[in-house]
């Protein structure tokens, strides 16, 4: 095949070289030249495009709108996260730490999905197709009819899906995969950007739905600068902490569902198994209430859960640390400034540590309450009581916000058997009583108040 120009463009200014630089000659901005193959970015002038017609003009109302065909893959917590399942000319990209479980589970869901007789093709550019059998041998997927390609040249695995027509392809990873028209190396942006291009098209004009894998670089981004994000249909993350046995999956684009939605999964030694009740599996099992720990209950996408929040509160040298695991520091230091401001809880002198039991990542604001309960409960050196929930936005001034879709947290809370809850004011039941199965509701408007009930209680 003959090899197609190729030259060099600035991803600041846009400014072209035909050879790489270290600096754009344009802009003088410094490691921003990338490949790109001629003929892809400036589409060769055409004469007859003057001739070319208009195309017709269709009016939203009159566009013929089925919903999406979609293929469940049998993972129930995998078809929970991609909106009920993969849907036809789909591009999926799932990215997550190495070793965190995402061949093993592309594994398992194409065995399903061959089992159900819907043609499938893993293409691995990491392991040979020997390691792959090892491992499929291991999950107890015998007499697998998946089919395996072990080869890393875009041209190569473009002509194989051409040719066997398979309805999912799983490429593994997209890091490995090169095309011949790029002299960059592979795992570099362009031949990724490249690569990835190619393959969404091959899916978007009636080929396979491709499921893109992608290692998150140390920095945390997919292959290097996100530069596949925008140009698949819905990017899963993998989270979890590789020390623990369970792993998390979020949608965090879907153009075919909602986003938020997250998958629970348990790694055992026959490979991920769906958490389908996963409300309780963030708690630690204290047999007495310790001091420093406070419940939150969470709203992962449509899922109430229950995290146990921990918070060790020590005092420090002259420059104090604050420390945060699953939860966001600079929330941290503000949370902090509110309790010394609004409720004269000072921690000035003293190291905070806060930690999300099991490796979950918490983003949403209702978690401030619990923190804010568990750094105090530490500094005090008094455990909140047995059965105690607590979940609550707190802001600047002090008071206390409602999170959303309050109700349900509480009904979450009650079904486990929580029998205590602090929580905002808009949030607890309008009904007089304001109990709910066995949990008894305080409502609090500010933090200094939300303090008290926990000392009261305590
Ligand atoms: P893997 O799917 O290879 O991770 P990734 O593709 O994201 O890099 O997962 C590898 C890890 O999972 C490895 O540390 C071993 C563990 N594992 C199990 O615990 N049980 C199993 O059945 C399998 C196949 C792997
Ligand atoms: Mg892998």
């Amino acid at each position: 095949m003959a090899k197609e120009k190729t030259s060099f463009t600035c991803t600041e200014c846009g400014g072209t070289s035909p050879r790489w630089l270290g600096q754009c000659p344009h802009c003088e901005a410094w490691n921003t030249m990338v490949e790109v193959v001629s003929g892809n970015t400036a589409p060769a002038r055409n004469r007859f495009a003057s001739l070319a017609r208009a195309s017709e003009l269709t009016a939203l109302a009159d566009i013929e709108a089925s919903d999406f065909e979609r293929t469940p893959t049998g993972i129930d917590e995998l078809d929970r996260v991609l909106g009920g399942g993969m849907v036809e000319g789909g591009v999926v990209l799932i990215g997550g730490d190495p070793g965190i479980g995402k061949s093993t589970l592309l594994l398992q869901a194409l065995d399903g999905l061959q089992r159900v007789n819907v043609p499938a093709l893993y293409v691995t550019g990491e392991e040979s197709g020997a390691q792959v059998a090892l491992r499929s041998r291991r999950l107890g997927l015998d007499n697998s009819q998946v089919k395996v390609l072990a080869e890393t040249q875009l041209e190569k695995i473009l002509a194989t899906i051409a040719a066997a027509q398979p309805a999912i392809a799983v490429i593994d990873s997209i890091q490995t995969i090169y095309s011949d028209q790029l002299t960059s190396a592979p795992g570099s942006v362009a031949q990724v950007r490249e690569c990835a291009a190619h393959l969404t098209r091959a899916a978007k004009s009636g080929g396979p739905c491709v499921v893109l894998v992608g290692h998150v670089t140390k920095e945390g981004a997919l292959a290097g600068p996100r530069v596949l994000e925008h140009m698949v249909d819905t990017v899963l993350y993998f989270e979890g902490d590789t020390h623990s046995s369970f792993r998390l999956i979020r949608a965090i684009k879907n153009r075919f569902g909602a986003v938020n939605e997250i998958g629970v999964f348990a790694m055992t030694e026959k490979g991920l198994k769906g958490v389908a009740n996963p409300s309780a599996i963030f708690l630690s099992q204290h047999a007495e209430p310790v001091p420093g720990s406070c419940v939150l209950v969470t709203l992962e996408g449509t899922r109430p859960m229950l995290v146990e929040i921990q918070a060790l509160v020590d005092s420090g040298g002259p420059s104090p640390r604050r420390l945060s695991v699953g939860l966001d520091r600079d929330r941290l230091a503000m949370l902090l400034a509110v309790l010394h401001r609004h409720a004269g809880v000072a921690c000035m002198d003293q190291d905070v540590f806060v930690n999300a039991v099991g490796g979950v990542r918490i983003s949403e604001p209702a978690a401030d309450l619990a923190v804010m309960l568990a750094i105090t409960s530490s500094l005090r050196g008094k455990a909140l009581p047995k059965g105690f929930v607590a979940f609550g936005e707190v802001g600047l001034a002090g008071e206390v916000r409602p999170a959303p879709r309050g109700q349900e947290r509480l009904r979450e809370a009650a079904k486990l058997g929580f029998s205590v809850a602090v929580v905002p004011k808009a949030n607890a039941p309008k009904k007089a009583g304001k109990d709910l199965e066995g949990l008894t509701i305080h409502a609090v408007d500010r933090i200094e108040e939300a303090l008290d009930v926990a000392r009261g209680l305590g």
